[in-house]
């Protein structure tokens, strides 16, 4: 962990950011847009962020892109938030490599189609020698059922009650490896996890801002880490105890 001295407040730069990148349907509601088009502007706000987040020099970004649960929206919705993820990989990919972007996915291929399954993992292939930033698409994704399909491994495996620790399950997780986030934003006002992260989260700081995710701009990153530079993370011990 690094820290920056804006032009006053001081950021403190995590190794592991977050987001729950939600508002992209109020976004355009509010402009008497359909739906889609907020998804849209969402992913162009989302290539700021990514290469604000390099600038940074943070180390890991893990972003909320579609959840377990939002297959239950309307059948066009999804439609088009599939496609945007394609057509995001199709465009961005080649910068993203050429910017040292490592690309993860976290989450499971079923009911994907097909052709998007398959430039998932050309996309993580390709730069899976990367090491500017790690950045986990959290995509067909849900905290449970990350969990089940876990302890399903754990004990396909063979692994005894004895040999399973928090270490274990940890490393049976799609974050398997990595660092906790330091630090989640949720835009757009909502306070909740909507199955995010449920293990992972266990110590995270929380940010919560109001505003929707297409305007979640670099002064919006700035304050989470200006934010983020103002806690004390305890860890359950006393403030004496802390450095
Ligand atoms: C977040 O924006 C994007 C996804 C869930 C895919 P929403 O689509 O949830 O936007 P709101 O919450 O309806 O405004
Ligand atoms: C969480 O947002 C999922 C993503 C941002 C991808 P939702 O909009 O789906 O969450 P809820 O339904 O409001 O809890
Ligand atoms: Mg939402």
């Amino acid at each position: 962990m690094s820290t920056r001295q804006s032009s006053d407040p001081i950021m403190v730069i995590p190794q592991h950011v977050a987001i729950i990148m939600d508002g992209n349907g109020r976004w355009a509601e509010q402009r008497g847009l359909p739906r889609l088009a907020g998804h849209r502007a969402g992913t162009e706000n989302l290539r700021k962020i990514i290469e604000e987040c390099i600038n940074l020099e943070i180390k890991y970004l893990t972003i909320y892109a579609f959840s377990t649960e939002n297959w239950q929206r309307p059948p066009e919705e999804v439609s088009g938030l599939m496609a945007l993820l394609e057509n995001m990989l199709d465009r961005e990919l080649k910068s993203l490599h050429k910017n040292g972007v490592r690309i993860r996915h976290l989450g499971h291929c079923a009911g994907v189609n097909k052709r998007l399954v398959q430039k998932i993992s050309e996309a993580v292939e390709l730069t899976s020698g990367n090491s500017s930033l790690v950045l986990n698409v959290a995509f067909n994704y849900g905290g449970r059922d990350e969990m089940v399909r876990a302890v399903k491994r754990i004990i396909s495996d063979g692994l005894s009650s004895a040999e399973v620790t928090e270490e274990l399950i940890s490393n049976y997780l799609y974050t398997a490896g990595q660092p906790d986030p330091d630090l989640i934003i949720r835009t757009s006002g909502e306070y909740r996890i909507s199955n995010f992260l449920v293990w992972q989260s266990a110590y995270s700081e929380w940010y919560f801002t109001p505003a929707l995710w297409p305007d979640f701009n670099e002064k919006e990153l700035h304050q989470a880490l200006v934010f983020f530079g103002s806690r004390e993370r305890r860890f359950g011990q006393v403030s004496a105890q802390i450095g």
